[in-house]
């Protein structure tokens, strides 16, 4: 098995006496990794990173990064840690390079052409001398990674770095994460989007008011699931259709409050260009065959009721 970068064993923490935030969780980051931590609103992922960055005191439970007690060797553990959570805090009337300056004084060893070079990585150097103030959120989130990578981490934890982004701004940010770790840095990077994991991550765990509840490759998560693949399909009569396809077998459900939509369930891809012959020769009019993401049904399955 390879080397855990990231280990917590029931780790166990709570803000108030009424409830549990975080249940029992054990988390593995392999090395060499970009984990995707996933989760709804609410479900303790930001609680997770900062007892990880030791930002928050753990109840009970064992956290161990590099593969040392995190609690034993803080100093020279954070030192090889790279954060940016949620909104990175920039002094907007100061340079991105005055910023990156700034944010290099509180951290040892930092040499002068670090900054380009980091200004470089997220493609800001050609507005370095720009006010902060003047840079799109894109511009902004990717400042904050600038100053994450600044002491050449070797873990990156980034938490929903992509929130709030235009889909540019996203594929940006997606890219820059693919490269970093191809560069060798294991990344962490929470969100509450599938699709968002699903394109970046080879690792997922799955949480839920602060339990895991899945956590594997991403391959093994898809593999789960591809025995069904689940077919939405929109035709001019929902109801016909329906019936035609609960004749032919195929587990078949209207979607509630839609006047064309249904969903279908079926084995393999093959199945498809059956169901829609026989859909047209019954004149059913076929508007759309969408197959829907398997891993955003799981999810859905896994972070519902
Ligand atoms: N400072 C706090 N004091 C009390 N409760 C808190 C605090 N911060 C978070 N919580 C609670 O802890 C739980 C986990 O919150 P957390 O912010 O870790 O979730 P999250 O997965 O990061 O959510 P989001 O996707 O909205 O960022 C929630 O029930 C939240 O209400
Ligand atoms: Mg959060």
């Amino acid at each position: 098995m390879s080397q855990l970068i990231v280990k917590t064993e029931k780790l166990n923490f709570s803000y108030s006496k009424s409830k549990k935030d975080i249940d029992s969780l054990d988390l593995e980051v392999p090395k060499g990794s970009i984990y995707g931590f996933l989760g709804p609103n609410g479900s303790g992922k930001t609680t997770t990173i900062r007892l990880l960055l030791g930002l928050l005191n753990k109840n009970s439970g064992n956290v161990k990064v590099f593969e040392k007690p995190f609690a034993d060797h803080r100093i020279d553990t954070l030192s090889k840690i790279g954060a940016l959570i949620e909104n990175p805090s920039l002094y907007n009337h100061l340079s991105a390079k005055q910023n990156l300056r700034i944010a290099s004084t509180y951290r040892a060893n930092i040499n002068k052409d670090r900054i380009d070079e980091v200004l470089e990585t997220v493609n800001l150097l050609h507005v370095k001398n720009k006010k902060v103030k003047t840079f799109s959120l894109g511009m902004k989130q990717r400042l904050g990674l600038a100053i994450a990578l600044l002491s050449k981490p070797e873990l990156l934890i980034l938490d929903e770095p992509t929130n709030g982004l235009d889909p540019k701004g996203i594929i940006e940010m997606r890219e820059l994460i693919k490269k970093l770790n191809k560069e060798g840095i294991t990344i962490f990077i929470s969100s509450h989007l599938l699709s968002e994991i699903e394109k970046t991550c080879t690792h997922v765990g799955i949480i839920r008011e602060g339990k895991m509840l899945f956590q594997d490759t991403v391959k093994a998560l898809t593999a789960s699931q591809s025995d069904r693949l689940q077919i939405e399909l929109e035709t001019d009569d929902k109801y016909r259709t329906y019936d035609q396809l609960i004749k032919m077998g195929f587990e078949t459900k209207k979607i509630a409050h839609e006047e064309h939509l249904l969903m279908v369930s079926v084995k393999e891809k093959s199945q498809i260009p059956v169901l829609v012959d026989s859909l047209r020769k019954n004149n059913i009019g076929i508007y759309q065959v969408t197959i829907k993401n398997n891993l955003e049904e799981l999810f859905l399955n896994l972070t519902e009721n």
